[in-house]
């Protein structure tokens, strides 16, 4: 490697071990900094420029040299190829001073990589983070839209995946639009975190010239200046919260798979995955295979696994930065490839999705899931809701011997085992009457939750 290509010549006289350098270069992917690099760049120059450190000249020089090479590399992809630097940090300053010359050499006056990789990330992430609450509400809103399109339909609700009580499928829709509005909290949270300048704390003790680091604040939006210089330029939290946040959200998408794939099945039959997003088997032709939500299940591991990586990288770090911590990057670009695509493609599923009405209608009503009314309506009737259960329980395998459904008995039947049951007992075993009673603050009546999907509606627009 030539001296021109590294920033720490000086002190070297032996020539670098080829293996090692390319072990020890972050180029390959930190590239992605490059426009967070240049903007952190300008900041400290101007910084620089008012603190008289630089001459207006200079500074006006550094600036449109740095303005020109962001040009040039967010116009051309080659701008960065077969380059062999070290770092973006590195590429960056190597084409300033090719560029313009000698006062190029300036720009790293007051500021060391680690300062500046630590504000590069930070820049980066702010904007991933609004990218990823802007994709996180795509899929809601295509819970919603499917939510609404499918007011009437109804899916048997589980617990231990065993029929449990009926549930409007919008009630459904609106489970994970909760989830996923809280990951959008979450993000919102952690971005408060990451908008914070570690630059002006050099390479851990702080900067010896007098830049306004308020000021540089200000210039890259951020809402405040690192309070500690150790801290700014060796923690990495703010890292492991966003791939937390990102961890959740694959949780969240996960899950939701999974209850797609199920359903999807021949034996529930509820939905049907559109031929966009499935694929088919290259022996069995019968086959349509929910490929698309099983790589969303699957890629959950991979995100978690950057999350522990993350961990595991920083625990055992002696303070300030070691290049132990150049291993974050891939951690978190990769993490937000990864959920952003899963979003995309599950927003894509959903708005792709066949509901099998009546199928899911009649699972519904069937597995003796109005078990629960007829408790209900023996204690309207005055009966402890404990011997209740009791009593249903024993009408329920009445029911099941006979090979009927509860509303199949007779009232003589029923009466049989509880003589508080009257004529009146089948207006509350059907299906409306079963969703209709579920009518308090987050139930699965059709009154609360044509509100809940309107409060639901609102809270995508703010
Ligand atoms: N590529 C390095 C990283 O990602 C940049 C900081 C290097 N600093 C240093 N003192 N070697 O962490």
């Amino acid at each position: 490697m030539s001296d021109s290509k590294n920033l720490w010549g000086g002190r070297f006289t032996g020539e670098a071990d080829r293996g090692f350098v390319d072990f020890n270069r972050s180029f390959g992917f930190d590239r992605r900094l490059f426009a967070a690099d240049v903007r952190a760049s300008v900041a400290h120059c101007n910084g620089l420029a008012s603190a008289g450190v630089l001459t207006d000249e200079e500074a006006t020089k550094i600036i449109r040299g740095l303005q020109t090479i962001l040009d040039r590399g967010l116009a051309d992809a080659g701008y960065f190829d077969n380059l062999e630097f070290e770092d973006v940090h590195s590429f960056v300053e190597s084409r300033l001073v090719e560029l313009i010359g000698d006062t190029g050499r300036k720009l790293h006056t007051g500021r060391s990589r680690n300062d500046q990789v630590a504000t590069d990330l930070r820049l980066w992430l702010r904007d991933a983070v609004d990218d990823l609450v802007l994709n996180v509400s795509s899929p809601q809103e295509a819970l919603l839209d499917l939510a609404e399109s499918h007011l009437s339909a109804v899916l048997p609700g589980y617990t231990h995946l065993q029929r449990a009580q009926p549930i409007l499928f919008a009630h459904w829709c609106l489970a994970y639009f909760e989830m996923l509005a809280r990951d959008r909290e979450r993000l919102a949270n952690c971005r408060k975190r990451v908008n914070v300048l570690p630059l002006g704390s050099a390479a851990l003790a702080g900067t010896s010239y007098p830049i306004d680091r308020e000021s540089v604040a200000r210039e890259l939006g951020f809402d405040s200046v690192s309070r500690n210089s150790i801290d700014a330029v060796s923690d990495r939290d703010f890292c492991v919260e966003f791939v937390s946040a990102g961890s959740l959200i694959m949780v969240h998408l996960s899950r939701l798979a999974e209850d797609i794939i199920i359903y999807s099945t021949a034996e529930f039959g509820f939905f049907e995955l559109s031929d966009a997003v499935a694929t088919g088997s290259s022996l069995m032709p019968q086959k349509k295979n929910p490929d698309s939500m099983e790589l969303v299940r699957g890629k959950a591991g991979r995100v978690f696994g950057h999350g522990t990586s993350l961990l595991t990288m920083l625990k055992g770090l002696p303070l300030a930065y070691n290049k132990d911590m150049q291993e974050d990057k891939e951690a978190v670009f990769d993490s937000f490839d990864t959920v952003s695509t899963c979003l995309g493609v599950t927003a894509t599923v959903l708005r792709n999705l066949s509901i099998n009405k009546e199928r899911a209608r009649d699972a519904a009503s069937t597995g003796y899931m109005n078990a629960t009314e007829l408790a209900d309506y023996l204690v309207r009737k005055g009966i402890p809701f404990r011997e209740a259960h009791e009593t249903v329980g024993r009408i329920v395998v009445h029911a099941i011997r006979r090979g009927l459904e509860l509303q199949e008995l007779s009232v003589e039947e029923m009466r049989s085992l509880s003589a508080s049951i009257e004529d009146d007992v089948f207006e509350g075993l059907s299906l409306e009457r079963t969703l209709g009673t579920k009518s308090q603050i987050g139930g699965t009546s059709p009154e609360r939750v044509t509100d809940a999907l309107a409060v639901a509606r609102k809270s995508l627009l703010i």
